[in-house]
Parts: structure tokens; C-alpha cells; sequence
């Protein structure tokens, strides 16, 4: 019996997304002009937005997906897991999460969280853990 799986039924995906792409509305992109929103669904339903917010540093810059985490910890903790993440755009173009938000977001999902995503064929679905096989992680001694 495969383990069950705690991935949204499609109506909760469909509002993830929903929700993803009214946070690219408020994104603040004047440099690349690429608006990217993202969602993040934790274990009790509480859902987190983020949108990238640039810097004319550009190296300053800080991703959708790591704001919406960031958010969502800073408002009630580390005590719940995320189980889908929907990322978005509004430039119509793919979109999976970059490296280092995959990293960040592994810190707090679930071993199943799915993401949702504008892949180069249209919306895709992938396990956070087939986009990120070789993760960071400390085994203290
Ligand atoms: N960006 C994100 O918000 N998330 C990603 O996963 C990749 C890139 C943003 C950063 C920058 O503001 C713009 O997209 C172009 O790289």
C-alpha cells in the first residue's frame, strides 16, 4: 500500500495558484520586470503568499517563494509543515522555484509536498523532492 499522501485535492491546487498569482500583482520587479507570486499550503490549512521584491543592488534581491516562507514564519512560528507550494508568474513564462528556494523551502515541507509550477509545457506538478534529490542537510555527530 503506498503511503497516503497528503498532496491537495484539485480545487485546494486550484486556489494555491489562485492565491500565487494575486501576490505576483503586488510584486515590486522594476528591473527584470519578471512578477513572480508564490503560495505556501501548510498542514492546517493556513496558506502564506510571497511575491519578489528586487533591489537596485539586484544581488539584494529576494525571491517569492523565500518571502512567502519568511512571512509565514514570522508571523506564527516553525511549528507547521508546508504541503504544496504554487509558484507563478504574470510574464507567461516557466517558473520552477530557483535553487536556493528549494533549499529554503525543504527546510519546513512535508517529505510529500508537491509544487505547483508554469513549466516549459505548461502547468506542471513535481515532488519538492524530485527538485531538490540532493538537499543540504547537517547530521550532527
Ligand atoms: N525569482 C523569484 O521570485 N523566484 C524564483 O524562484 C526565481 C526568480 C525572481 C527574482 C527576480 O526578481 C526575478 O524573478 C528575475 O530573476
Amino acid at each position: 500500500m503506498p503511503e497516503p499522501s497528503s498532496a491537495p485535492d484539485s480545487a485546494t491546487a486550484e486556489r494555491l495558484v489562485a492565491a500565487a498569482r494575486e501576490a505576483a500583482g503586488h510584486a515590486y520587479a522594476p528591473y527584470s520586470k519578471f512578477r513572480v507570486g508564490a503560495a505556501l499550503l501548510f498542514d492546517d490549512g493556513f496558506v502564506a503568499t510571497g511575491c519578489n521584491v528586487e533591489n537596485v543592488s539586484y544581488g539584494l534581491t529576494s525571491c517569492a517563494e523565500r518571502n512567502a516562507l519568511f512571512s509565514a514564519v514570522g508571523a506564527r512560528g516553525a511549528g507547521h509543515k508546508i504541503v504544496a507550494i504554487a509558484v507563478t508568474n504574470l510574464n507567461a513564462a516557466p517558473s520552477p522555484p530557483c535553487g536556493a528556494c528549494r533549499q529554503v523551502l525543504n527546510e519546513f515541507a512535508a517529505t510529500d509536498a508537491v509544487v505547483y509550477f508554469p513549466g516549459e509545457d505548461g502547468p506542471e506538478t513535481q515532488p519538492l523532492a524530485a527538485l531538490l534529490p540532493f538537499g543540504f542537510h547537517l547530521n550532527p555527530q
